[in-house]
């Protein structure tokens, strides 16, 4: 198997400065909050991956079904050489692109928090296809990337819906600093599940068997075993609500009962009331006019709009203006 390159642009200690930070401000604060991230430890990287094979989450297959059926003119329309992945994952979905790109392509460059997850997918693609140079990068992709100099065109992708979980200030932040990754005749290919109704969406992050729950429950390990607090999974409830007027999902953990929450390494405890919420996700659902006017918005011109057969989920390709 040929090696890749793994770079870790997150200094060692990031990790705990970072979720310090977040757990001060969030946890401090009504209502209590968390930022998803956190969730993508290797568990919860695992736990991801089942949920995109729950029969009620839909997004993941519905993605699927329209990169495979339009990767060849996605490779087309970009005649890419890099393939530069946010939020990458598994990288399950994108062999479709990368093997649609091929021979052309030379680098793929995925990006994200979870090193475990960036290794494992690296390895695969390596392995599968010795001839590409794989240069995984460990990195957060809200906090502006430099991006290995490897051939262009250049084609940024961001799929599964990722965008989704970025409030809309942090999503217009996120696509300004994305447009500067591009040079002209780069592009870049953004997944957003689409507005639909209630009950698809709710069971979609609240299916009958549960996994999506230990996937929002994962955090509380995470502040465990960074942190050492004494976050018991047991005293809370996995919610998700879909918000009608912001138009996406939340997830929360809600207290069943009064506690402290106590983070002896920060000197810091934090009580829940009964029934007290802490958000730890959104995921916003869009519609085709408001994908245009946010990429609109940071520059990027909407070249193209698929969507799959039941038109739950949708493929834009953009370029830069
Ligand atoms: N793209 C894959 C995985 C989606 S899950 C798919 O479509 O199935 C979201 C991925 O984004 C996870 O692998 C998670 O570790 C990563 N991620 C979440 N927030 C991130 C951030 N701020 N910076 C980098 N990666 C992040
Ligand atoms: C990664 N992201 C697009 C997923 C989503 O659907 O918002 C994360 C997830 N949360 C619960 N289930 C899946």
């Amino acid at each position: 198997m040929s090696p890749f390159l793994l770079t870790r642009t997150l200094p060692e200690d990031t990790t705990g400065a970072d979720l310090r930070a977040d757990v001060r401000s969030g946890l401090t604060r009504t209502p209590k909050e968390l930022p998803p991230k956190w969730f993508y430890d290797a568990r919860g990287s695992e736990l991801f991956e089942e949920i995109t094979r729950l029969p009620e989450y839909y997004p993941t297959r519905a993605e699927r079904e329209i990169l495979i059926a339009r990767a060849p003119e996605i490779a087309a329309a970009t005649g890419a050489r890099t393939l530069v992945e946010l939020g990458s994952g598994s990288s399950e979905k994108t062999r479709h692109l990368i093997e649609a790109l091929l021979p052309g392509l030379r680098s793929y460059v995925p990006v994200d928090v979870s090193e475990s997850a960036l290794s494992g997918a690296a390895g695969t693609l390596t392995a599968a296809h010795p001839e590409l140079e794989v240069h995984a990068l460990v990195a957060d992709f809200t906090r502006g990337l430099a991006l290995p100099g490897t051939p262009g065109p250049r084609l940024v992708a961001f799929l599964g819906g990722t965008i989704g979980n970025l409030l809309p200030a942090e999503r217009e932040l996120f696509l300004r600093s994305v447009r500067t990754l591009l040079a002209p005749g780069d592009a870049l290919l953004l997944g957003t599940d689409l507005v639909k109704d209630e009950a698809t969406l709710v069971a979609a992050y609240d299916d009958a068997s549960g996994v999506t729950a230990a996937f929002n429950k994962n955090v509380l390990s995470v502040l465990r075993r960074e942190l050492g607090a004494d976050a018991d999974p047991d005293d809370f409830d996995h919610v998700a609500v879909w918000d009608p007027e912001r138009e996406w999902i939340e997830m929360r953990l809600r207290a069943r009962h009064a506690l402290t929450v106590k983070f002896p390494e920060l000197d810091l405890a934090v009580p829940f009331e009964a029934g007290e919420e802490l958000r730890t996700e959104v995921s916003a659902k869009f519609r085709r006019d408001g994908v245009r006017a946010e990429l609109d918005a940071a520059g990027l011109e909407l070249a193209h709009w698929w969507t799959d057969e039941a038109g739950r989920f949708a493929l834009s390709l953009a370029t830069a203006v």
